[in-house]
């Protein structure tokens, strides 16, 4: 009878704490990256070396990978990135961390997905500065190439549509799954600690959530980036007007993803801030009019970087050399 009722008592327990834990899943706003599923591992490969190849450049120098250092959390941790002839940016690199979960690319979402975005840098005179044609040219030059394409899209002719689809391909896989906080949203109570919970709690109740949600902690919608208070930079960048016209949407901008956001300082679309804290701390103030004491910054500072997930590992790819017929990298000056 004692045995009895101690097993019903265990088998509520446990029917009580998968049922907390299934909640998780359900009522918290972030949610959990899941794995990338790889459905054509030899476009994935081909998009690969396309994303470190700098032949796509102009200076024969800048990949994607320059100012999306997978090393340094798909980022370039400057305040603005180095373009061709040592241009400086106008606007801080994103991460392409997990950057398939957004509801768009670029911090005013002029670009509506992956493959679209990734035709913007090659072309673009401040980036990678070269043209579509030459980039094609480059490419179809190099039989390897050929080769590889001609067996991941079946045509022998290289166009730029497939060039950019073989970068966003490779681009899906680049998600962060496993960080401690998923393993937290999956049930394991002890993934993170009290602080980390504290700091998610304060997090969730002053409304920083209502912006950072979904998988990423972010890239869901567009805001406004000074709800409270406006932001003081001397960056001109205006945000999502610039897509869409409408005054409203001045200074709107994509809200980031805070998924690895321990990486990628600095912070803000014009990179002035270096530390979470501060970050933080600015956050508070102009979105939620909040003042927050240290200990609070520093609790969900620290829930923050329970958001650093498994980072994308891969063996580097072994680019195929230039031929004869390679136009030549052009490292100093515009043509
Ligand atoms: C010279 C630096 C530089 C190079 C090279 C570069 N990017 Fe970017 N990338 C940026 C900057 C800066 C932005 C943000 C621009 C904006 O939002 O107006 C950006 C934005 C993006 C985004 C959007 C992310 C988001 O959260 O909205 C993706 C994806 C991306 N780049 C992929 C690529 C790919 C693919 C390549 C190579 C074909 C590439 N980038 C080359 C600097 C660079
Ligand atoms: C009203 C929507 C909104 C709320 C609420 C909000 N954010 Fe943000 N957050 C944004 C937007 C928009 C940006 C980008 C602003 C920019 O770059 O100009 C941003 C940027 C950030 C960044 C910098 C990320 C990066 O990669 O540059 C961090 C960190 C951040 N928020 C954390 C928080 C925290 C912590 C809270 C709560 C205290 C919070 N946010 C509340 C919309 C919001």
């Amino acid at each position: 009878m004692k045995i009895k009722l101690i097993c019903l008592a265990i088998a509520a327990g446990i029917g009580l704490s998968t049922q907390v834990h299934a909640d998780r899943l359900v009522s918290e706003l972030i949610k959990p990256i899941e794995p990338a599923v790889v459905t054509a591992p030899e476009k994935v490969e081909l998009g690969k070396k396309l994303w470190f190849d700098p032949r796509l450049s102009m200076s024969g120098f800048i990949s994607c990978n320059s100012c999306h250092n997978l090393s340094m959390g798909g980022s370039d941790n400057l305040p603005t990135s180095i373009g061709h002839n040592w241009q400086e940016g106008p606007i801080n690199s994103p991460t392409v961390l997990n950057s398939s979960l957004f509801v768009a690319q670029f911090w005013d979402g002029r670009a509506a997905n992956l493959q679209e975005q990734a035709g913007g840098p090659i072309a673009n005179p401040m980036e990678m500065a070269s043209s579509h044609v030459l980039a094609v040219d480059v490419i179809n030059s190099i039989p390897q190439y050929r080769e590889e394409f001609a067996k991941v899209y079946g045509s022998k002719e290289i166009t730029i549509g497939n060039i950019t689809d073989a970068i966003a391909v490779f681009e899906e896989t680049l998600v962060t799954p496993n960080s401690r906080f998923d393993q937290w949203l999956k049930g394991d109570d002890d993934a993170i600690t009290q602080q980390e919970l504290a700091g998610y709690e304060t997090f969730k109740s002053i409304g920083c959530v209502a912006c950072h949600n979904g998988p990423a902690a972010g890239g869901t919608s567009f805001q406004r980036m000074g709800v409270v208070e406006p932001y003081q930079t001397t960056n001109p960048a205006e945000g999502r007007v610039a897509v869409t016209g409408k005054d409203a949407d001045r200074f709107s901008f994509k809200v980031p993803s805070l998924r690895n956001v321990e990486l990628t300082y600095p912070y803000f679309h014009d990179g002035a801030y270096w530390s979470l804290e501060e970050a933080t701390d600015v956050m508070a103030r102009l979105q939620l009019g909040r003042e927050l004491q240290e200990q609070e910054i520093d609790n969900v500072v620290a829930f923050l970087k329970t958001l650093t997930g498994d980072q994308p590992t891969f063996t580097m790819p072994i680019l195929p050399p230039s031929t004869n017929d390679t136009p030549r990298p052009q490292p100093f000056g515009i043509k």
